[in-house]
């Protein structure tokens, strides 16, 4: 996980969000030490990873917060955001949440994860800074067979909330690396 030449010209905090299943853990492992858990468990508090990557001849190091989807696990609000230039907020293209948020809301499973981003949204407006880059990012798209939001209704969301949008699946490396790449450049 570390670099072996810790020199860099750049350091960007970037934070995962969004709610909990959607792979925002995968996608950290899967971009900085390029692995993927089946099992992996539910995120409690905060962890980060870091990567350095180059952007126009100049060392980016991203330094990549993830926290739990869960509210309860949840690290404390503020300091998670504090500092941060990018997020990543993650939705799962299937829609498939946690019961947890299923028992709270009275809104049908179904489109559960996906118009929670709404509510990521207003978190971030809130607490973050005005100017953060934002790449709204549907994970799991190898699940075509159980895809429940459309490539293009997530697109027309994006353009409307004027956020960044790729699909990506950690599971096969799907624009993963593409999605921290286009947030650190247009940050850096
Ligand atoms: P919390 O920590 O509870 O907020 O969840 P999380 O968003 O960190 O989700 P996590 O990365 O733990 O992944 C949840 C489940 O989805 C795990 O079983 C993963 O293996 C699976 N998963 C993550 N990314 C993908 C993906 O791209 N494709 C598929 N098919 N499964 C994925
Ligand atoms: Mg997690």
């Amino acid at each position: 996980m570390s670099n072996e030449h810790d020199d860099y010209d750049y350091l960007f905090k970037i934070v995962l969000i969004g709610d909990s299943g959607v792979g925002k853990s995968n996608i950290l492992s899967r971009f900085t030490r390029n692995e993927f858990s089946v099992e992996s468990k539910s995120t409690i508090g905060v962890e980060f990873a870091t990567r350095s990557i180059e952007i126009e001849k100049k060392v980016v190091k991203a330094q990549i917060w993830d926290t739990a989807g869960q509210e309860r696990y949840r690290a404390i609000t503020s300091a998670y955001y504090r500092g941060a230039v990018g997020a990543l907020l993650v939705y799962d293209v299937t829609k498939k949440g946690t019961a947890i948020t299923k028992e709270i809301k009275l809104i049908s499973y179904s489109l559960e994860t996906f118009a929670d981003v709404e509510k990521w949204l207003a978190e971030l407006r809130d607490h973050a800074d005005s100017k953060i880059v934002i790449m709204l990012t549907g994970n799991k798209c190898d699940l075509q067979h159980l895809r429940s939001v459309t490539t293009q209704d997530a697109e027309i969301y994006a353009a409307k909330e004027d956020l960044l949008f790729l699909e990506t699946s950690a599971l096969n490396s799907v624009n993963i690396d593409a999605a921290f790449q286009k947030v650190l450049s247009v940050i850096h």
